[in-house]
């Protein structure tokens, strides 16, 4: 795929954090293409999250360039909706409030009242929480208050989502809910996601392609495309053989790490 065609793209970034003797990301490469659902696993540690931040516009690299729809990236991005695994809604907000903050920030364009009720309207029923929007955060269970934080990020409209491990936190059941809602969002606002996650199963169940991230400075030391239609529960000789793959280089990665 060429370069211009990517919604977001990474090219040799490095990061080193200001006094850290050593780099935590090397010559790291990425091109996502529309629609796509790509994870990053790796070790705890190694800079998953460093690298989602870089590719956010949160983290300058120290190195190398991140851009989006062809253009540099220098700081958040209105294409661009970042999620991590504490939904951070605002207490003092009702849930329809929270999503409608997502839309207040510098660089996202602004929009008529109409067309910003619209938006919200529109992100909360794609979660399913039509019924609670007008709750306070804390009347929220953790997977209620995960999918606020989804719906924050799609009032947004972006083209890609980025996601640090987003269900991490949540109980088996509800995690499995927030995978296919996560599988439907991505369809139905035929948005491109990467999903940091520590969880193997769930990469394979989500993406279309996995990262294994290893090593200091971490660089990209495996890459699987998961080539297999939605649900894949049908698929599960094909996904055992991968899981194995997958695990033993990791294994390895987390020994040398
Ligand atoms: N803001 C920061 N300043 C300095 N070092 C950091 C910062 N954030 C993370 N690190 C360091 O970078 C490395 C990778 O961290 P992180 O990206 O959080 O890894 P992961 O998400 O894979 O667990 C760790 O050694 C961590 O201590
Ligand atoms: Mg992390």
């Amino acid at each position: 795929m060429s370069a211009t065609a990517a919604v977001l793209a990474a090219k040799g970034v490095a990061l080193r954090y200001p006094g850290a003797p050593d780099p935590v990301l090397q010559g790291f490469d990425l091109s996502l293409a529309p629609g796509e659902v790509v994870s990053v696993l790796g070790p705890s540690g190694v800079g998953k999250s460093s690298l989602l931040r870089v590719l956010g516009g949160l983290q300058p690299p120290s190195a190398g360039t991140v851009s989006v729809g062809g253009t540099t990236l220098h700081d958040v991005h209105p294409r661009l909706a970042i999620a991590f695994q504490n939904p951070g809604l605002l207490p003092w907000l009702s849930l329809e409030k929270n999503v409608a903050f997502g839309l207040d920030f510098k660089r996202q364009p602004r929009l008529s009242r109409d067309e910003l009720r619209q938006r919200v309207d529109e992100a909360i029923s794609e979660v399913g929480l039509s019924h609670a929007r007008r709750l306070y955060p804390s009347a929220l269970s953790g997977g209620m208050a995960q999918r606020a934080a989804l719906a924050r990020c799609l009032a947004r409209k972006p083209e890609v989502l980025l996601l640090d491990e987003p269900f991490g936190a949540l109980d088996e059941v509800t995690r499995a809910e927030m995978q296919q809602l996560l599988l439907k969002v991505v369809a139905d606002f035929r948005t491109a996601a990467v999903l940091v996650t520590h969880d193997i199963d769930e990469a394979l169940l989500v993406s279309d392609r996995v990262l294994l991230l290893g090593g200091s400075p971490a660089q990209r030391i495996g890459e699987w495309a998961i080539d297999l239609p939605h649900p894949r529960d049908d698929h599960v000789s094909e996904l055992g053989a991968l899981r194995v793959e997958i695990l033993t280089t990791l294994r390895a990665a987390i020994r040398r790490h």
